[in-house]
């Protein structure tokens, strides 16, 4: 979603900003704009919509001074993709400059009041309010003149604040909104997303809830003193490397995904897992009852999946539900139940807002997050880091193998504290480290799936099913097809297709269908007949060795055998790679579907 990003320091700010919003492009957006400011000279402000990297030639020829500046990648929530509409936006003197991520929910009382005690508004956003407000309490310092402001606002946001009023400074704060300082040499940056900042430094603090920064040329100034953290990240990982997409590239990472989160983690001699992020809540997690998983889009997929896998082998009751529906229902809670929140990015707002609903009622709150830092990972009571390194395709591909390794790890730990033997536990144990080898064959499959996905290119609709862990599967390969590929495509469970779905079939309609061996293959393969009969197009998913399947259609993908409750981690791969090819025949903007943003920061 938004990006944000900020310079003061000594070198020239423009390129820095240029730069620091192509490095969160990935987010999507639908326009940016920049104020760059120097000496008392009037500000170079610029907004426009579209793409940076298409007028990025055009940019770079303004030849824009001025060592302090703020940047922003809009996408649009309140009014329209203009020009008008993007960031930075002003005051009524073109004096205060303010980029925003999140959302002003009562700009429209403040607006008006605003407009009645005679400021002029040239936009149709809800961001506009900030500047006029911050107008109206300036009194010569920044920060006191923002503080003020922000205490009429009611939502959220991460800010940047500039001036040539009070010169020299950017004033940053946030509430529900990520913000992160980097601390370089002689400079200080500010981002939304510390994929901006990694190529200027690796020191960054995370800006807190209700907490304001000063950046000045060679110091700054937060309400709270707190210690840097390190990045982890490569810059080197956020690149392509060769791949003509970053979904692809991310895809062929999956044999390193499964390895990263398992690394170090699995005792083999023990048939357990050390997950060192819930040491501290170890204790409280063997009185725990019942279990409530909550994520949003794939991530929600990932924790059915986990449900299957605890109910099954640590014996714990899970519901899973999406962030957004469970906020607002009433759910039945008590302290023997333990929340956790499975997130790519940790910072979904819905995700969050749903994390925080369980901390006020006192539940112990788990984060299964991928990245270090976010807010998820620093407010829920304990965590385990899915360590799947920057994912920076809009789809979440390699994030979501990461999340079903840990959801293995996590069911062996439950399991282990409950009555899972040694035997088992070895027995998985050893399964996920033999796993990055298997995913690595299946990658091998990918000219044969390239080819299935010419084949099949010109369909209007699809049918993707499973079941058991294959049913949540077929939700995420139906997602993954319409988000890239904006073909409309429809998951469910195989037992359910004759229960209406059935209705739909016929020769135009595919059915991809996840059939790996397993206690339920027999059950499959009857609702895969009954697709036959109506003359139903199949594509099988179907384990390697499997010769009765052939006879249902030509079409089938083989992955290699592994445990029923760890065959979605291999199956999902060659539905990822069916989906991305599909989509480039298309010729869609695979790493950046229209209308979808990476990390959704608004409910
Ligand atoms: O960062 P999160 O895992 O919390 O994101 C959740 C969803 O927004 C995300 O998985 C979304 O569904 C992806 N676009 C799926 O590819």
């Amino acid at each position: 979603m938004c990006g944000i990003i900020g310079y003061i320091g000594k070198k020239d700010a423009f390129p820095i900003l240029i730069s620091g919003l192509k490095r969160m492009e990935y987010r999507g957006y639908d326009s940016y704009g920049f104020c760059v400011l120097k000496d008392k000279e009037t500000p170079f402000l610029y907004k426009k919509t579209g793409k940076i990297s298409e007028a990025e030639e055009t940019l770079l020829d303004f030849k824009v001074e001025g060592s302090l500046g703020i940047g922003h990648s809009r996408w649009a929530t309140h009014g329209g993709v203009t020009d008008a509409n993007a960031h930075p936006h002003f005051d009524c003197h073109k004096n205060i400059f303010v980029v925003h991520n999140g959302i002003i929910e009562n700009y429209k009382e403040l607006k008006e009041k605003l407009i009645e005690e005679g400021h002029t508004f040239v936009s149709q956003t809800d961001t506009e309010v900030l500047p006029h407000l911050i107008e109206k309490y300036f009194e010569g310092n920044l920060e006191e003149a923002v503080r003020k402001a922000l205490k009429d606002v009611r939502g959220t946001y991460g800010i940047l604040v500039t001036s040539n009023a009070d010169p020299d400074k950017i004033v940053a704060a946030r509430f529900s909104s990520p913000l992160i300082l980097g601390l370089g040499k002689d400079e200080f940056l500010v981002a939304s997303d510390p994929a901006a900042l990694i190529t200027h430094t690796r020191q960054i603090i995370h800006l807190e809830d209700n907490e304001l920064a000063i950046l000045k040329p060679n110091k700054f100034f937060i309400l709270k003193e707190k210690a840097p953290t390190f990045i982890t990240w490569d810059s080197e990982e956020a690149e392509k490397k060769g791949y003509a997409h970053f979904m692809l590239k991310e895809i062929m990472e999956s044999p390193e995904t499964i390895q990263n989160a398992t690394r170090g983690r699995l005792i083999i001699e023990d048939g357990s897992v050390k997950l060192g992020g819930l040491d501290s809540v170890s204790e409280q997690l063997k009185q725990i009852k019942r279990l409530v998983l909550v994520a949003c889009g794939t991530a929600n997929y990932a924790a059915r999946i986990g449900k299957y896998m605890i109910e099954e082998y640590a014996g714990i009751p899970v519901e899973v539900d999406v962030a957004s529906e469970f906020r607002y229902r009433s759910p039945i809670l008590d302290k023997t139940t333990a929340a956790v929140f499975v997130s790519q990015s940790g910072e979904t707002a819905d995700t969050l807002a749903a994390m925080r609903e369980m901390k006020k009622k006192g539940l112990l709150t788990i984060g299964i997050t991928n990245v270090v830092g976010s807010s998820q990972a620093r407010e829920t009571d304990a965590g385990v880091y899915t360590r799947s390194g920057p994912e920076i395709a809009v789809a979440s591909t390699k994030a979501f193998l990461g999340q079903l390794s840990t959801l293995a790890m996590l069911t062996v730990y439950l399991g282990r504290q409950r009555g899972m033997d040694v035997t088992e536990g070895k027995k998985i144990v050893s399964e996920l480290l033999r796993l990055p080898g298997l995913a690595e064959k299946t990658l091998e499959r990918a000219p044969e799936i390239e080819k299935i996905a010419e084949k099949y290119q010109n369909f209007k609709n699809f049918w993707f099913m499973g079941r058991k862990y294959h049913f949540p599967i077929a939700l995420e390969g139906a997602l993954k097809l319409k988000e890239i590929s904006y073909i409309h495509a429809e998951g469910s469970a195989g037992g359910e297709l004759k229960h209406g779905p059935l209705a739909l079939i016929d020769e135009n309609i595919p059915v991809v269908a996840l059939c790996p061996d397993s206690p339920i293959y027999d059950k499959m393969i009857s609702n895969l007949e009954e697709v036959v009969a109506r003359k139903g197009k199949l594509i099988i998913i179907a384990t390697e060795g499997d010769k009765q399947i052939k006879e249902l259609t030509e079409d089938v993908i083989y992955i290699p055998k592994t445990l029923d409750l760890l065959t979605p981690i291999l199956s999902t791969i060659p539905l990822y790679l069916f989906a991305y090819y599909i989509a480039v025949l298309l010729g869609r903007d695979v790493d950046k579907p229209r209308n979808l943003a990476k990390s959704v920061t608004v409910e």
